[in-house]
This record gives C-alpha cells, sequence and structure tokens, in this order.
C-alpha cells in the first residue's frame, strides 16, 4: 500500500492516477477536503478558484459556484494532523 503526504502550507494539488485533485479548505470551520479539481461544468481548474464569502468555489474559467459539499461527493480519504494529509491506498500519486 502506498502512502502520500501533502503539506497543506506547501500544497494545494495532488494528482492520483492520472486524476487531478484539490485541498477545498474552508476558513470558517478550518475543515479540509480532497477533491476533483476539473469543474463539474467543463473540466476548468478549480484549484485556481476563488473561495468567496458565501462560502463557494468560483471556478476561474465560466465563474459558475460550487457548494463545496457538492464538490466532495468525489473526494478522497484522508488523515489530517495539523498541515500535513496522508493519503492510503492509491496506486500512483504527484504531489
Ligand atoms: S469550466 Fe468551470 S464554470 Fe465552466
Amino acid at each position: 500500500m502506498k502512502i502520500a503526504k501533502i503539506d497543506l502550507d506547501k500544497n494545494n494539488m495532488l494528482i492520483v492516477d492520472d486524476k487531478k485533485y484539490f485541498v477545498l479548505h474552508k476558513p470558517k470551520d478550518n475543515t479540509v477536503k480532497l477533491v476533483p479539481a476539473n469543474c463539474p461544468h467543463r473540466g476548468g481548474p478549480l484549484q485556481y478558484g476563488v473561495y468567496n464569502e458565501a462560502e463557494r468555489v468560483i471556478c476561474p474559467w465560466h465563474e459558475n459556484k460550487y457548494k463545496p459539499c457538492r464538490l466532495a461527493k468525489n473526494k478522497l480519504p484522508y488523515v489530517r494532523v495539523r498541515k500535513m494529509c496522508a493519503l492510503f491506498a492509491v496506486k500512483h500519486v504527484k504531489a
């Protein structure tokens, strides 16, 4: 079993089996989720999006807004210890 670790202060994206995920950090409750980085609309790079005051992620391509819970439907499971996340049972990881 491979284990990948990412430093949340240094990385906001990782690639698992050629699929991109980004670190969705909700400052309000300090939660982190690793969610697919491709926008549901046309695959825009959500890792470059903005998290607005209404707690929506705004895609940089067409500015559609998404609730974090919608993006988190396909999140990766992980263990978080302070500023580090560890993923388990992944085949191929690039940070
Ligand atoms: S690709 Fe994200 S809003 Fe269109």
